[in-house]
């Protein structure tokens, strides 16, 4: 059977740079906090979530009643239902809804990805379920970090690594990029205490400083989340097994 390659691109600009004219799955993903928010919305119910680049974009359809969840810095946007944080999404309101979406990075990622080939949502909590669906797939995979402000976001790239491991002990995977060798490394000395590695993370120290550091354990639990969600027509969707 054919080896199947696991790639990292861990910052968006270098994305461009990324072959995606084969058969492959984008993982796009963003822990601190955007997939992680997506995968919850998914959890509790939400029957599709749409992520929109522009903050215009999110007040046209928070003007048409649609559910809008939003920060930019982090920080809750004024007209917005919810802010971006996991525990905004956990609650009955969203169950059976359409969530609009937008996010410093995170959404803009899922832009960058959606439609080149098919793009999944990854985050710790759904690391399980999303790994085992690409352990029974064909397709080479591309794990699309979010970072911040077109600069790595080391929470995403050592969800990479966790990700890199897991299929290459699980499957036939091949690990042959500088890229994800420096995830899979950096994982490695994360993995025994995840909580102490994260706490010299950028991003981080950016959501404690504003005081949105509930979530932050949260985003780290492996394997959580019973959601995979994927892109389908315009909208984010949760994957029916
Ligand atoms: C993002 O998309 O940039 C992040 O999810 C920001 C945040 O933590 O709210």
């Amino acid at each position: 059977m054919k080896q199947r390659i696991i790639e990292v691109c861990p910052a968006l600009p270098m994305f461009q740079y990324f072959g995606t004219d084969r058969a492959q799955v984008i993982v796009v993903v963003d822990v601190l906090r955007a997939s992680t928010t997506i995968c919850t919305a998914f959890d509790y119910g939400a029957e599709k979530v749409i992520p929109v680049a522009a903050v215009e974009e999110a007040v046209d359809y928070h003007n048409k009643g649609y559910f809008v969840a939003g920060e930019r810095g982090g920080i809750k946007l004024d007209f917005a239902d919810a802010g971006n944080s996991p525990f905004e999404m956990m609650t009955d309101e969203i169950k059976g809804k359409t969530v609009v979406l937008t996010t410093t990075n995170g959404t803009q990622a899922i832009q960058m990805a959606c439609g080149k080939n098919l793009t999944v949502i990854g985050a710790f909590i759904n690391l399980t379920i999303l790994k085992n669906w690409l352990l029974q797939r064909s397709e080479d995979v591309l794990v699309l970090c979010a970072g911040w402000k077109n600069l790595i976001g080391l929470e995403d790239v050592i969800f990479a690594g966790a990700l890199a491991e897991s299929l290459a002990q699980e499957g036939n995977f091949l690990m042959n990029s500088d890229e994800t060798f420096m995830a899979y490394d950096l994982w490695q000395l994360a993995k025994y205490d995840i909580q102490a590695y994260i706490s010299k993370f950028s991003h981080t120290k950016r959501l404690v400083s504003i005081g949105q550091d509930e979530s932050i354990e949260y985003c780290f639990k492996i394997g959580v989340s019973g959601s995979l969600p994927f892109w389908n027509n315009g909208a984010l969707q949760k994957y029916i097994f």
